[in-house]
């Protein structure tokens, strides 16, 4: 089935200058970026974007990164996208990520882990409209 999920490109990455070279990762996989943006997050927008782990210990470490730099958002679609991407990333902690993923080959840490996927069809949903209008996603 064709999905769409919600693809974050992180400080860390935007800052080593590396985005091209993930964005290939995804497209060389067979998703398509079918609406794109960079955005400074406020400290307000990461907490609402996270709030599902407010309660957890790393979440203030987790706001003051997200909102340390530049973030590429996106949109990728493909057969099975939410899946695919997750594959693509590997294991959230990069040390546990297989051979060939992003976070393996990219990622500095748990908290600088390089990019962040919807992690199912309703948080794709809901991701995906916090960042885009239905305009700005051309397929
Ligand atoms: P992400 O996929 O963006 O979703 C939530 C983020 O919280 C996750 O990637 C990690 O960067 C971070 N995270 C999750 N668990 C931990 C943890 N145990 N310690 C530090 N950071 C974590």
């Amino acid at each position: 089935m064709v999905e769409r999920t919600l693809s974050i490109i992180k400080p860390d990455a935007t800052r080593r200058n590396i985005c091209g070279k993930i964005i290939a990762m995804f497209e060389t996989a067979g998703l398509r970026v079918v609406a794109q943006k960079r955005l400074h997050l406020s400290r307000s927008q990461a907490e609402q974007f996270y709030a599902v782990h407010k309660e957890r210990p790393f979440f203030g470490e987790l706001c003051d990164f997200m909102c340390s730099g530049p973030v590429v958002v996106q949109v990728l679609e493909g057969k099975d996208a939410i899946n695919l991407n997750r594959e693509i990333m590997g294991a959230t902690n990069p040390v546990e990520a297989k051979p060939g993923t992003i976070r393996k080959e990219l990622a500095v840490s748990f908290t600088e882990n390089s990019v962040h996927g919807s992690d199912g069809p309703d948080t794709a949903r809901e991701e995906i409209a916090f960042f885009f209008s239905g305009t700005e996603i051309v397929g």
